[in-house]
């Protein structure tokens, strides 16, 4: 959601700038724009509604020169996507330029305030409001832009990442964050600015994760400066990055969805790297060793996640519950942090987050931690506000995520949940040694297994096509395979716009029956193990009334063969892991759906990849 990025330093700006907004397209955005100091201390903006290939378009012929530049893509919250609410945003005198993440949720008071003075809007953003008053700030009270930035920012009610350059002051930006993430890069020289580290990454390995209410100063040729609202200096805590720029491309595939589901036999033998031992013998996920006091005390665990990680947290409860007998919550963050849950210091927390920044999660985090809760994350983007703000955690280590719609994540963060339990059990005695190694060599197999579910690819291409017809979808799945039904689901209608419910199999028969005819493609989750047999009769109750039924079975099925219209035979493991094996043809029924159907996989309409905003 929205993505920043800023540079200083002797080269051109602009293509530094532009090929950092296209790394950042996979956060989800609507307008594009950038800003942009001369050598003659001109501030040339540029902005247009739509992708960043349309801004490279619109300033051909333009003046897009100078060593220092801010750019930025919006994700529209206050005011339609259109030119003028795209930033940067200009104040009144045209003497500086701003771009922001988040949203300025007192806006209307102090958009009152200022127009009062005489102030008059170009746009019905609630960013062009903190613009004019650090202009209102700067000038009244005769300041720098630094101080009337930090006396702004106190005014502020809301979320920002911030970044703001001054014509007369070609040598520096002034960048900002509460809640909205900002990393900066510190180059030979030169410094970089950005929403994460993904633009940085080509031309630095040392990055600064600003903290909330941390301003940056980046200056030329100096080091970078960072201090609070209140003007204190803060000593920046440099880190480096591992990220390879292979990650960040889509290295031949169509689209880095696919590319995404292809990687996942990969994902999860990183995943497993030196959590699980080469033998298949045993499993130890280090932060749950680390605080075993706390972990094996917890009298409950609590999940707190949104969309897809929701649907691993769904997954995490069963795995729990079974293997460590401890009572297991998961919520919606969303729900969760509004609502006063009853948490206690005995209660350990769960956030899962592929992005690590979702704002919702992060908040709920805060909200638990205040009432005394220990926190583990469970998140992909190392050095995100998640893992910041737990007490520890694991990183899935899946690598860099681009496509919107979640993919290698998902089975990455099971991977985590899986060790978490199986950790968990073994040093609570909840599981016998038998079945301890029975699941862990299961899982140290799933990568291979995943290469054969791939194998799957053309014939699921090829069914696919049957299917772009349908308005409707129904999933269907019970036990461990219920999650994976509304993942499915998920995943169809994120990127096919196809309308798609997924439901425990048995529901079915308390009202989306009345949903099922003829024309009504119904996906069943219907692998070998103890609910075979229900999963068989709901599959009979869907065929009587004439559904169309797609079968995700295991090979040698002869039984639903004969019944469902479609079956995608899938390798056999134990039920608790057949969620690592099942998902796959589901991302990729979807993923060829919305292909077939010509939609934008990668970029689907209106959704965001990390969404910073509640
Ligand atoms: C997944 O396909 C979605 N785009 C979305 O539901 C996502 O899982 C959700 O926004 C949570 O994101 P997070 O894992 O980065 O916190
Ligand atoms: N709230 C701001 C707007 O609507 C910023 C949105 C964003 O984060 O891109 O313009």
């Amino acid at each position: 959601m929205c993505g920043i990025v800023g540079y200083i330093g002797s080269k051109p700006a602009y293509p530094i700038l532009v090929k950092g907004l296209k790394r950042l397209e996979y956060r989800g955005y609507d307008s594009a724009g950038v800003a942009l100091i001369d050598d003659n201390q001109q501030l040339n903006v540029y902005k247009t509604k739509g992708k960043v290939s349309e801004l490279e378009n619109f300033v051909i012929q333009k003046n897009i020169s100078g060593n220092i530049g801010i750019a930025h893509t919006r994700w529209a919250t206050h005011g339609e996507p259109c030119s003028e609410n795209a930033h940067p945003h200009f104040s009144s005198s045209e003497s500086l330029a701003l771009i922001h993440n988040g949203i300025i949720e007192n806006y209307a008071v102090l958009k009152e305030k200022l127009q009062a003075k005489g102030y008059v809007f170009k746009s019905s953003t609630d960013t062009e409001v903190l613009v004019q008053l650090i202009e209102y700030i700067k000038i009244t009270n005769n300041l720098d832009l630094l101080t009337a930035v930090q006396l702004a920012l106190q005014e502020v009610i809301g979320a920002y990442a911030i970044a703001v350059i001054e014509k007369n002051h070609p040598e520096q930006i002034i960048a900002a964050r509460k809640s909205s993430p900002l990393v900066v890069g510190i180059g030979d020289g030169e410094l970089f600015l950005a929403s994460d580290a993904t633009p940085i990454v080509e031309y630095t390995d040392k990055v600064v994760y600003l903290n909330d209410e941390e301003i940056a100063v980046l200056s030329n040729g100096t080091e970078l400066k960072v201090v609070n609202l209140h003007n204190a200096e803060i000593t920046p805590d440099v880190k480096t990055v591992v990220m390879n720029l292979g990650q960040l491309e889509k290295g031949g595939y169509s689209h880095f969805m696919l590319k995404e589901i292809f990687e996942q036999p990969d994902c999860i033998h990183d995943c497993m790297r030196g959590r699980v031992n080469v033998e298949g013998t045993n499993v130890a996920l280090s932060a749950v060793i680390d605080h075993k006091e706390v972990m094996l005390r917890a009298k409950r665990f609590i999940i707190v996640a949104c969309g897809t990680s929701w649907h691993a947290a769904l997954i995490g409860k069963q795995l729990i519950e079974n293997f460590c007998r401890i009572p297991v919550e998961v919520e919606y963050a969303s729900e969760f942090r509004y609502r006063n849950p009853v948490i206690n210091n005995e209660d350990v927390v769960i956030a899962i987050s592929q992005s690590g920044e979702t704002a919702d999660t992060l908040a709920a985090v805060e909200l638990a931690k205040s009432k005394g809760a220990f926190i583990y994350g469970i998140c992909n983007a190392i050095g995100s506000s998640i893992p910041r703000a737990t007490n520890t955690g694991s990183y899935i280590h899946v690598g860099p995520e681009i496509g919107v719609a979640s993919t290698k994540a998902f089975t990455g963060q099971v991977t985590v949940l899986t060790m978490l339990a199986l950790t968990l059990a073994k040093e609570k005695g909840t599981i016998n040694q038998e079945d301890f190694l029975e699941v862990v060599g299961e899982l140290n197999s799933i990568p291979e297994k995943m290469k054969e579910v791939l194998l799957l690819n053309d014939k699921i291409a090829e069914l696919s096509k049957i299917f772009t017809y349908a308005h409707n979808f129904i999933y269907l799945g019970r036990g461990y395979s219920y999650p994976v039904a509304l993942e499915g689901a998920l995943k169809l209608k994120e990127i096919s716009y196809i309308h798609a419910e997924g439901y425990p199999a048995a529901e079915m028969k308390h009202g989306p029956i009345a949903l099922v005819d003829a024309e009504m493609p119904v996906v069943v989750i219907a692998t070998h193990n103890a609910l075979y047999e229900k999963v068989l009769s709901n599959i009979q109750e869907i065929k009587a009334r004439k559904g169309k039924v797609i079968a995700v079975v295991n090979k040698g099925d002869t039984i639903i063969s004969k019944i469902a219209d479609i079956c995608i035979e899938l390798p056999s493991t134990i039920e608790c892991l057949d969620p690592l094996i099942t998902t796959v043809p589901l991302q990729m029924l979807a993923y060829h759906i919305a292909v077939c159907k010509g939609m934008d996989v990668d970029q689907p309409r209106n959704l965001a990849k990390s969404v910073t905003v509640e």
